[in-house]
Order: C-alpha cells, then structure tokens, then sequence
C-alpha cells in the first residue's frame, strides 16, 4: 500500500508560493526551501522511535524522551543540498551521506556520480532529501542503493513532487514513506513537474542553463 503523505499547512501552501514564483530570488528560493524543509521534517520524524531517560532539572528528577534510533540524512546531490541545513537543526545529531546523480537530458534517466557510502554501519533511518520527485527515476535509484547497504527503514522528503513520481515509489517501494508539500498533476515534455517550480538545482544555486 502507498505511504504517500501531503502535508496541508497554511504555512506550507505560503511558502510553496515563494518556490514557484520565478520573480523569487535565489536568495529568497533557498530560504523558502529551508523553511519547507523543516516543515517537512517535522511531520516526516512524527513517529521516530524514542526511549525514556532520566534527567534532572534545576527541581527535580525526571523522565525524558529521547531518539532510540540512528537517523541518516541522505541529500540527493545537488538539489537535496539545499535540505540539509533545515533538517540538522532538527536532527543535529544525524549523519548525512551524499549520493551525487544528475539526470540525463535526453531520457530523463538518473546518471549516478557519487557514491561513497561504506560497506557497513548503515542507519536505522535514512531520510532521502530532494526538493523535486519527478519522474522518480532518481529516487528510485537512491532507494535501491540505501536497501542494499542495509538500511532498516527510508523516508523520502520532497517539497514538490509529480503523481506519477509519488504513484511509482508507491508502487515500487509500498514499505518507503514519502512526504511532500504539494503533488502536482503532470510532468512536461522534458519531464519537468507541471507547474513545478523549474530546476531546483540551478534555483538553489543561482545556475541558470
Ligand atoms: C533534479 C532533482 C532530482 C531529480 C528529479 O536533479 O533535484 O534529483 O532531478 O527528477 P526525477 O524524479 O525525474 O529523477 P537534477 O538532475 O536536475 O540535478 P541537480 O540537482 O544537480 O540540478
Ligand atoms: N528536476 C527539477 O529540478 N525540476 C523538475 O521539475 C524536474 C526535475
């Protein structure tokens, strides 16, 4: 069964604004994209395993609950860059693991580039970050590559995705959850999300092609 999850926020609906709109400088993009990010974050770790501690206050005893489970951040290089940031403030002690692809022009296919994930010590969780879920060609990939090094459990965060990239990780991957702040209805000639919010990569990083 899918565990694909839009979140609905008011805060998300406005900052989404600020993405789409190609007057929004690159400045304002990546700040937008921070904000949506911890938003993201914020339902995407709702159901983390945690475990009691004790602790002592300037009062008195108590009993706290902290994370139980060892969490990964997995930004898809470049876009998924600009996600990283918001979500080590969430989760400052995550390990962030890089996977570089870039799709190719002409098929839209994922070309993986970076890679130096380790034999062992693979997290409990990993959370894939790219703003865009297309096609889902390279989420695809990068789900693929974090099963076979042993990883328990994959989370995906999107800011923008497509229906037919959400219906095929759904498909393709029933036990991976996936969350993002808007699903939009189709993908251009060019497998670009329609209306999207163009290339994330070169908004991100003011690189316009
Ligand atoms: C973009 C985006 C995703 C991918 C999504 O990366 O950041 O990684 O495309 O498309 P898909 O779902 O069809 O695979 P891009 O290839 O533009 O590379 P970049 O981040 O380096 O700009
Ligand atoms: N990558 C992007 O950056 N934008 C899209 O719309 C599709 C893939």
């Amino acid at each position: 069964m899918s565990q694909v999850t839009r979140i609905e926020h008011p805060l998300i609906e406005h900052h989404l604004c600020r993405v789409r709109d190609q007057a929004t400088r690159p400045s304002e993009f990546r700040a937008a994209v921070h904000r949506l990010s911890m938003l993201l974050g914020v339902y995407a770790t709702q159901d983390l395993t945690t475990e009691p501690v004790g602790l002592t206050t300037p009062i008195c005893e108590t009993v706290g609950q902290q994370l139980a489970v060892r969490i990964g951040l997995v930004p898809i290089l470049r876009a998924g860059l600009g996600m990283v940031e918001p979500m080590l403030q969430l989760l400052p002690d995550a390990a962030v693991w890089h996977l570089g692809l870039y799709r190719n022009e002409e098929t839209a296919e994922p070309v993986g580039y970076y890679d130096k994930l380790p034999l062992q010590n693979a997290p409990n969780v990993a959370l894939v970050l790219d703003p865009m879920l297309a096609t889902g060609g390279s989420v695809d990939l990068v789900i693929r590559r974090l099963m076979q090094w042993g990883v328990d459990e994959i989370r995906v965060l999107s800011v923008i995705a497509s229906q037919a990239g959400v219906d095929r990780v759904g498909r393709d991957f029933p036990d991976v959850k996936v969350y993002v702040a808007a699903i939009d209805p189709t993908l251009n000639d060019q497998s670009y999300i329609v209306p999207g919010l163009g290339d994330a990569g070169d908004r991100i990083f003011d690189t316009p092609t």
